[in-house]
């Protein structure tokens, strides 16, 4: 497979290697009494940049449709995560925050996860979030928002009204954004020559690694490797100047971007380079060997749910994820084969998932009647959800996970 799509980095042409086909919006849960016929599709299909190695959607979603008042996710949502931005905050806070009066913008603060803290310490910030709601939520924490998508105009009116950044950080978010030169731009508008760029995301590596085909949807535009992280830096006057492994969301990595020549790059870098150099992991043979796997994924989890149903078992959805919209699409998964998935966030709950319309329920719905199986959707947070629901192993229950292969626990 070819195709002319040009690379959102570098304008050379990008290789499709894998198609989802047609994929609802991952956040867009619909309400019970919805006209279905009404839900908005595109076709999900990734390729990589022949020239920079960037691996990206075919494809792009208009940003309004994806973020706006009604965006459900909530970053506060884990106790596991809020534990991870508290311990970044104070990381930042003893690093790059020692100036006089140090500033820090956060693009896409969401809920105020990670800037809480920080205001919580007196230190100048603002978070630049264009979901309304979750927007507020920040606010009512004391957290100082600007309500609006992150690019470079706005980065000449924070310039403007605040003057300039020490750092400027972002969880979960860059990869949201394929309109790449504009925010590179304006984080160089803002940052001081002193300053840093902070930001993490999946990592293309454990993507491959795991085969956790589900992190691909309409909001994960890029996928990062430190190889094209590093290129895409060059082109905008940044250097990659340090990488850090994360164990969250299925494995990530936070990337330190400096204006170029201001800092030294660690050794970090080159190895991380140069892993992935040694296991071709922007190689199309390596990305068509993924899709293949993801194929057997998609075969083996809807013969086991058929197999479940076929002897009488019960199997509810754990986590109404972002993700969860890859894996039920791809494979059919309706509530035939699961009849409702649970999920602690209010504003998916009552709700229909999006493509394959399960319904959504509170926790309760699961405790209080345990089912046989439940699919984790939510595998990313595995280690919490699973210590939390020391009941439903106790009744005789059993965790179906799919990633980096269909098993059961
Ligand atoms: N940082 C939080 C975290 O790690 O949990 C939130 C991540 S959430 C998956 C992505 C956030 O990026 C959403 O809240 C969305 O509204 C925001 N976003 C999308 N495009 C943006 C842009 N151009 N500038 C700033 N935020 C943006
Ligand atoms: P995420 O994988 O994008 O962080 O989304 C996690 C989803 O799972 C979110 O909708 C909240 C939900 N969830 C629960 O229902 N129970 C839990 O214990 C946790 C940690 C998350």
């Amino acid at each position: 497979m070819s195709s002319n799509v040009p690379c959102h980095i570098c304008a050379a042409p990008v290789q499709e290697f894998f198609d989802f086909g047609r994929q609802p919006l991952s956040d867009a849960f619909l309400p019970a009494d919805a006209d279905l016929g009404q839900e908005f599709f595109f076709r999900l299909a990734v390729g990589v940049c022949e020239s920079c190695t960037m691996v990206q959607l075919m494809e792009e979603v208009p940003r309004n449709r994806m973020f706006h008042e009604a965006y459900p996710y909530h970053s506060s949502g884990s106790a596991y995560m809020r534990e991870h931005f508290e311990n970044l905050a104070k990381q930042l806070l003893s690093t790059e925050l020692t100036a006089d009066d140090p500033f820090i913008v956060e693009l896409g603060c969401n809920d105020g996860v990670m800037l809480n803290v920080i205001a919580g310490h007196g230190v100048r910030h603002l978070g630049v979030e264009p979901s309304g709601g979750v927007a507020d939520v920040a606010a009512a924490k004391g957290v100082r928002v600007r309500k609006s998508f992150f690019e470079e105009s706005v980065a000449k009116e924070i310039l403007a009204a605040d003057g300039q950044a020490d750092v400027v950080y972002a969880a979960n978010t860059l990869c949201h954004i394929p309109y790449m030169d504009s925010i590179l731009a304006g984080v160089r508008t803002l940052l001081k020559p002193t300053g840093v760029f902070v930001f993490e995301d999946p990592y293309l590596g454990d993507i491959v690694e795991r085969t956790s085909f589900d992190q691909i949807y309409d909001e994960h535009f890029f996928f990062f490797t430190a190889r094209s992280v590093q290129e895409m830096a060059r082109r905008n006057g940044l250097e990659l100047v340090d990488v850090e492994r994360l164990s969250v969301h299925g494995g990530e990595v936070r990337y330190h971007l400096a204006p170029a020549g201001r800092r030294s790059p660690s050794e970090a870098v080159a190895a991380l380079v140069a892993e992935e150099e040694r296991r071709d992991l922007a190689g199309l043979g390596t990305l068509r060997e993924f899709g293949d796997k993801v194929m057997k994924i998609r075969e083996d989890l809807t013969a086991l749910l058929e197999k479940l149903r076929a002897e009488g078992r019960t199997v509810v959805g754990y986590g109404a994820t972002a993700k969860s919209a890859t894996v039920t699409n791809l494979c059919g998964i309706g509530p035939d084969l699961v009849p409702f998935i649970c999920d602690t966030t209010p504003a998916k709950q009552g709700r229909l998932s999006p493509g394959t319309h399960i319904p959504v329920k509170e926790p309760s719905a699961f405790s209080g009647d345990y089912p046989d199986y439940a699919l984790l959707f939510a595998w990313n947070h595995a280690e919490e959800i699973m210590a939390k629901e020391q009941g439903f192993r106790e009744a005789g229950g059993k965790w179906i996970l799919y990633v980096p292969d269909v098993h059961v626990v």
